[in-house]
């Protein structure tokens, strides 16, 4: 089990041969298309003032799901590249939960009834380094002024490391029926160059605490392109994390962006597999993961296992793709709450400031703490739902108005990666890893807006 197979091996070999062109050719710097536009082309032009507009237009029936961030951990990885800083003391904390709960009544008055929800996502940071009482009653604020729905997905990111007896009971006193458990990596030499030493005994553990809880659908986060991973290694990973039983499995690209998150810095460059490594680490884990685990690749990153819900929904065409990646939660609207949480209405995208302080004194004045946003044209719409298409299916019919664009589909044909009858694209197995590249030729905004990279690499 600890050593991936010769045949296994001189598989990878010959394919990441044939691939070096197409690695080459393919490995620009484009989005995750989590949503469109991206990130980087909202603007202060969308206001608190917008926002609370938008939230009053919102139809009757709408259902909504809700995202909270917590930008707080006990530690720092050196990779992460998330929103959160180390906080320690509990004062902090409590500040901050105190002004998440205003932000909830804030939203709650403007809609001003009692709105259905069907998804409630707690990520970060780490959720649970919140005080369990602070955890505890923000869910009984929620579900006193909204109507959550008793099927509701009720979500939760771990971090396997820190997950204690206490943190166990507030999970089921907060009614968590899914969580996801931050992995990575097992190899100790990796985990000494990332900062986050984390034992496979723990991560069982957490895994069968999560299972003790009721939860029936647990994910993994998997990472490859990290520093000293090589093939075998992440193999190993690979199996250790088959034997954790997951429903789901994520396996992100390392995003090396030391110019925006200046801790990666800490991890030195040449400890960093190239491109070339990096796509026979992605290649050797997935052929793990489905010939192995019988896992079905969902979208770019993702493996379910057939039964689940997210292998269902990809089978079905209706997979979602929101901040929070792929998704099968089909509500058309997102309320973020809490620093830098990102919100996706009809009208369009709005982000709460990214700083605590920023975040809590708006809050606290009794205003929306919206800092950017972009409002969405017809165009816009039009193309997200393109994009979105290809993120989730793979596969997307194109109207004659972006045909245009779709002319650069002629190099994705020619290599194999994309079938295109003059309508209708769709992905092959081979052009999965470059879906982001298939999708960025819809994107209309993909210019770069300085000199400075945006985006981590395509594989
Ligand atoms: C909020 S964290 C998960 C919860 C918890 N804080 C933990 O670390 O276990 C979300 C996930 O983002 C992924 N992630 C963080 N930084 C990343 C980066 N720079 N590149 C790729 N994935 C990253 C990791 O897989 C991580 O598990
Ligand atoms: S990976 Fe998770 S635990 Fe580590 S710093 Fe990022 S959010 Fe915190």
């Amino acid at each position: 089990m600890s050593q991936i197979n010769v045949a296994g091996r001189r598989a990878v070999q010959v394919s990441a041969m044939n691939d070096t062109n197409l690695i080459a050719r393919y490995d620009g710097r484009v989005p995750r298309y989590t949503s469109y536009p991206t990130a980087p082309h909202f603007s202060p032009q969308v206001d608190a003032v917008a926002y609370g507009q938008w939230l009053e237009a919102l139809p009757e029936g709408a259902a909504l799901s809700l995202y909270l961030h917590v930008p707080f951990c006990d530690r720092l990885c050196l990779y992460c590249g998330c929103n959160t800083t180390v906080v320690l003391k509990e004062a902090p904390k409590r500040l901050y939960a105190a002004h998440l709960q205003r932000e909830i009544a804030l939203v709650a008055a403007r809609l001003g009834r009692r709105a259905r929800v069907t998804a409630i996502h707690w990520g970060g940071g780490t959720p649970t380094s919140l005080p369990g009482d602070c955890l505890t009653g923000i869910m009984a604020q929620l579900r006193a002024l909204f109507d959550v729905a008793a099927e509701a997905e009720i979500a939760i990111e771990i971090d396997p490391t820190s997950v204690t007896p206490a943190i166990l009971a507030t999970l089921a006193e907060m009614g968590v029926n899914r969580a996801s458990l931050g992995v990575q990596d097992f190899c100790p030499e990796v985990q000494e160059a990332i900062g986050r030493h984390q034992s496979y005994a723990q991560t069982w553990r957490c895994a069968q605490a999560m299972r003790g809880l009721g939860i029936t659908s647990l994910n993994l986060d998997l990472i490859y392109g990290l520093p000293f991973q090589t093939a075998e290694s992440v193999a190993r990973t690979a199996r250790q994390a088959l034997a954790l039983g997951a429903e789901r499995i994520a396996v992100f690209g390392y995003a090396h962006v030391p110019w925006m998150k200046k801790h990666q810095s800490l991890i030195r460059d040449e400890t960093l597999p190239d491109a070339a490594a990096r796509f026979a680490q992605t290649g050797i884990i997935r052929q793990i993961l489905v010939e192995e685990g019988g896992y079905v690749p969902v979208g770019l990153d993702h493996f379910a296992l057939p039964g689940d819900a997210m292998a269902q929904a990809a089978r079905e065409g209706v997979l979602h793709r929101s901040f929070q990646g792929y998704t099968t939660d089909a509500a058309p609207v997102l309320i973020g709450l809490g620093a830098s949480a990102i919100g996706t209405l009809p009208r369009g995208y709005v982000q709460n400031a990214s700083s605590v302080p920023a975040y809590n004194a708006a809050i606290a004045r009794g205003e929306f703490a919206v800092a950017r946003g972009v409002a969405l044209n017809a165009e816009d719409v039009l193309r997200r739902g393109v994009i979105e298409a290809i993120m989730c299916d793979l596969a997307a019919d194109i109207p004659p108005s972006l045909h245009d664009d779709a002319a650069g589909l002629a190099r994705f044909v020619a290599d194999g990666l994309v079938q295109w009858d003059g309508h209708r694209l769709e992905v092959t197995e081979r052009g999965r890893p470059f879906v982001r590249n298939v999708a960025a030729l819809f994107d209309a905004y993909l210019q770069p807006i300085s000199g400075a990279p945006r985006h981590a690499t395509a594989v």
